[in-house]
């Protein structure tokens, strides 16, 4: 694995050997992590966009493997004076980066990259625009593979703002792979893309139809930073029809799990008593962060095919 960009990219080994060397490294972080072959190697973290969870987790990741950790960030760089991202790449790798971890606003940044020729470091996609988030996927996996075990015959539902989320959309990309047989979304419709996904099996603004006989659902934030045209519902109206509280889980399975990648808004497409609910795996989710990218880290420096 040369580069870690899409789950679209990785083969149902890779994937599964992912998640077998996260499930080992949420078990015992600091004993398998430990692995002298990777001390001495270099993450540079690169946020063009916000993040705590995310880069906190790489930057966690990493030192928990022994390797060394520089964060750049856009103000306070030569990004601020005009350098391009490939010249900003050249120079960390031509200081000894090994992995340059990027969270971008441009959709499909790193690809396009790599396609015109592929920088002197390996690149780890840590969120671009609204296109993708094949980490968060990743952990998201382990998460319900930790709950329920295996994913085969899943149902779940991704409820909120669907058409620009890249959680989604990775979500989308790897879930079915693993077994996850029905992924319901929903938003209100100026939330939703325009046409259904081929992955998905229902798109509805019915959110009490759509999460009947749910395992497992994963709400969304409004992602208002990337909506230019708003025509939204008022809070009131989305929280009634769109948010879940306490009274619309229990239209659920009773052993439904409840995911948000956060950041969380409460009180807007989540209500606190779910939230921190007993049914609530958000705390879990990041946790798993750190050993989803531990593992992430290890098989890219070991294997850069
Ligand atoms: N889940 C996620 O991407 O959160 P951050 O924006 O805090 O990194």
């Amino acid at each position: 694995m040369r580069n870690f960009l899409s789950c679209k990219q990785l083969s149902d080994t890779q994937i599964e050997a992912l998640l077998q060397r996260t499930r080992e490294y949420s078990l015992s972080p600091m004993v398998l992590g430990g692995s002298s072959l990777l001390v001495g190697r270099m993450v540079a973290n690169l946020f063009y966009e916000a993040s705590t969870r995310t880069r906190v987790s790489f930057e966690v990741a990493a030192r928990r493997l022994g390797m060394d950790v520089v964060n750049v960030s856009a103000s306070n760089s030569s990004i601020e004076k005009g350098e391009n991202l490939r010249d900003t790449l050249e120079t960390l790798a031509a200081i000894g980066v090994d992995i340059a971890v990027v969270r971008h606003s441009q959709p499909g940044v790193l690809e396009q990259l790599v396609a015109e020729s592929a920088p002197g470091l390996q690149l780890v996609n840590a969120g671009d625009g609204d296109n993708l988030h094949p980490s968060q996927a990743l952990l998201d996996a382990a998460v319900l593979q930790s709950a329920f075990g295996k994913l085969d015959g899943l149902r779940l539902v991704i409820a909120g703002d669907i058409r620009h989320s890249r959680v989604a959309a990775s979500a989308l990309e790897l879930l079915p792979r693993l077994g996850v047989e029905d992924i319901r979304l929903v938003g209100p419709k100026q939330l939703l893309p325009d046409a259904q996904p081929e992955n998905a099996s229902l798109m509805t603004e019915d959110f009490d139809a759509a999460i009947a006989g749910a395992n497992a659902v994963m709400m969304l934030r409004i992602q208002h930073e990337r909506i230019t045209a708003p025509k939204l519902p008022d809070i009131l109206q989305y929280q009634q029809r769109w948010g879940l509280n306490t009274e619309r889980l229990q239209l659920a399975n009773a052993d439904c799990v409840v995911l948000h990648p956060g950041p969380v808004n409460r009180g807007v497409e989540i209500s606190d008593a779910v939230a921190d609910g007993s049914q609530s795996l958000i705390r879990q989710q990041v946790a798993m962060g750190v050993p989803a990218r531990m593992a992430i880290f290890s098989t890219l420096l070991e294997n850069t095919d």
